[in-house]
């Protein structure tokens, strides 16, 4: 990576506003003057980072991981620090004379045979879906509203029967080996046979592109195994993946929002009304892993899952994973008991962009949900129901909307607002609430405070710097010694510190943290206050003092020779006077 310049560093710095950058990765709220967002850095649930527009640093108050834009990217991406600037600087449209770091991550070598096998197998099926073998799969997927195009950029192909995959591959000169761990062939005691028969193939990627496996469709009516996914292997994990990640992306960021469905057709439904922010979980059952998975794609996710009760289900458990990982969830507004793929089908691209484009929110969605569970003529029913909702409405922070919820609960079950209100389980509601890490406190140890506060000074100018460097010049604790020396390069190369410019500077995460914690302390002060700096060196040097003076003290009694001991004796003297 070309080196850039300290200087370049910080005019990017200045022309890319913090929040402007997060907010491309994150929606932010505004609390007062503060803005506030989900941490993404940790399982987070309400919004503990936040984003100084003064200082243009962000900080976690929870995790504490903090810095300036640079470091949020280069945390976010999982980038280095000059492959966040450039991408920063991009962001911004400054333009940077250095070579671009390659948008693909290198291809990790341990897996490389097993993306060629996979990426030979996909070649092959898309041969096998244009010949003769394939017409009637083409003809399927045709019917069923595939265009040619999409059968193309979504890889698309079709495993014959007749045909065997894994001979093709051997005859390429592949493993037996590569085969079974890409899970495309297994082996039993007749042999070595293919998983995927006279099926429509679709390639799964990861996150960064590369092929890992296939979920295929049986073409055989008879055959209950609608589609099957490939299962475990060294790359490919069906928890941990998202189907369509790497192309939906770049559409996901620019709209803030992921559309959450469960199968490729789908996903391809989607495609053709021209929505592609879309991802699909391959099933109904989701994880954790593919919660934080959507994190980064999106905060906001939209589910979007068959009409019918399974699919309600799926997305009520869905939704609560998504909560529970601090995701913001609506519903597609589905008034079909169909799926996405279907509804494309039988009313048109309209219905499907409207479902998405009006979704209802969760709690709109719970509303109803639990509505199918219960009788609302009966009392125990409607009293169970009642119950439940007043519960689920205890998540709902927003006062107006709880309110309305609890007015058309009134409507509904016929229950008075106040008798409601009695049916509310008192569990701790904040099941969320997340310990904070100590931010520096007057509790801590007092020589400690000292040097924050000498540092925060030594932040705020160059004549404190200087004032420092004359009177004391160093500080006892390490990490605020490694803190000084980096400031006093830094001084020497510009005249002016800006914390965030700074930052840039410190490369180790625990000292961006300390510089972080002191700025946002309330203990110090906002502007340089030489009396402060004064009183705090002294309570370094007295502290250093009292040190020495125990140290010779130790050694005087450990010492054995008359005249050593005499001269100890003298020293100690002196230095006693000397701190009079
Ligand atoms: P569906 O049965 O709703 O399938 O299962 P679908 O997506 O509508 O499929 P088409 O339209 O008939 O082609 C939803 C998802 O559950 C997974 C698949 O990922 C499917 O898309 N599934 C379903 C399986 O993994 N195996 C199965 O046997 C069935
Ligand atoms: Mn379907």
């Amino acid at each position: 990576m070309a080196f850039i310049k300290d200087e370049i560093i910080q005019e990017i710095r200045r022309k890319a506003r913090i929040e402007d950058i997060i907010g491309q990765y994150l929606p932010i709220e505004k609390k007062g003057r503060s803005l506030k967002c989900v941490c993404p850095f940790h399982d987070d649930h309400d919004p503990s980072m936040s984003i100084s527009t003064d200082k243009q640093i962000f900080k976690c108050f929870v995790c504490g991981t903090g810095g300036n834009v640079f470091q949020f990217v280069e945390k976010f991406e999982k980038i280095s620090f000059y492959e966040a600037v450039v991408k920063v600087a991009q962001m911004v449209n400054y333009p940077l004379d250095v070579a671009l770091p390659t948008q693909e991550k290198p291809v990790d070598s341990r897996f490389s045979d097993l993306y060629k096998v996979l990426n030979e197998s996909i070649l092959y099926s898309q041969f096998q879906l244009e010949s003769v073998d394939g017409i009637h799969v083409k003809e399927y997927l045709h019917k069923r509203g595939m265009n040619d195009e999409q059968i193309n950029r979504f890889q698309l192909g079709y495993l014959p029967a007749s045909h065997r995959l894994h001979e093709f591959l051997s005859k390429k000169g592949y493993s037996d080996q590569s085969m079974i761990r890409t899970n495309l062939a297994i082996l039993n005691e007749r042999g070595l046979y293919d998983v995927m028969i006279n099926r429509l193939t679709i390639p799964i990627h990861d996150m960064d592109g590369n092929p890992v496996g296939f979920t295929a469709r049986t073409m055989d009516k008879h055959d209950d195994r609608k589609y099957i996914n490939t299962s475990e292997t060294e790359i490919y994990s069906k928890g941990k993946l998202i189907y369509n990640y790497h192309r939906a992306r770049n559409e996901c960021k620019k709209q803030q929002k992921v559309i959450v469905v469960e199968g490729p057709m789908d996903l391809f439904a989607f495609d053709r009304a021209g929505i592609s922010n879309v991802v699909a979980t391959l099933g109904t059952a989701c994880t954790k892993e593919q919660m934080l998975l959507l994190r980064k794609l999106s905060m906001n996710i939209v589910l979007c899952y068959d009409g019918d009760m399974a699919g309600q289900n799926a997305i009520y458990k869905a939704g609560k994973l998504a909560l529970a990982n601090g995701l913001q969830v609506q519903v597609a507004n589905n008034k079909t008991g169909m799926d996405p793929d279907e509804i494309i089908n039988s009313y048109g691209a309209d219905e499907l962009k409207l479902m998405v484009q009006k979704p209802l929110t969760w709690m709109e969605f719970v509303y109803r949900f639990h509505q199918y569970h219960y009788d609302l003529s009966n009392y125990n029913s409607k009293r169970e129901y009642a119950t439940v909702i007043m519960n689920e409405l205890q998540q709902v922070k927003d006062n107006f909307d709880r309110n309305y919820f609890i007015n058309q609960l009134s409507r509904d079950t016929g229950f008075e607002v106040h008798q409601l209100q009695s049916l509310v389980v008192q569990t701790t509601t904040n099941v969320f609430k997340q310990v904070s890490v100590a931010p520096i406190s007057k509790n801590m140890d007092g020589l400690l405070i000292a040097q924050y506060e000498i540092l925060s000074q030594l932040l705020l100018s160059n004549e404190a710097f200087g004032r420092f460097k004359d009177e004391l010049g160093f500080l006892i604790d390490e990490d605020c010694q490694a803190i000084v020396i980096q400031m006093m390069e830094y001084y020497r190369m510009h005249h002016k510190l800006e914390l965030a410019d700074f930052l840039s500077h410190l490369e180790k995460p625990h000292l961006q943290k300390i510089v972080i914690d002191i700025s946002e302390s309330e203990l110090f002060v906002k502007q340089v206050n030489i009396e402060v700096l004064v009183a705090a060196m002294q309570k370094v040097k007295d502290s250093l003092k009292k040190r020495q003076e125990m140290e010779l003290k130790q050694q005087l009694q450990a010492v054995q020779d008359p005249q050593m001991k005499l001269k100890l004796m003298q020293q100690y003297i002196q230095m006693r006077k000397n701190s009079k």
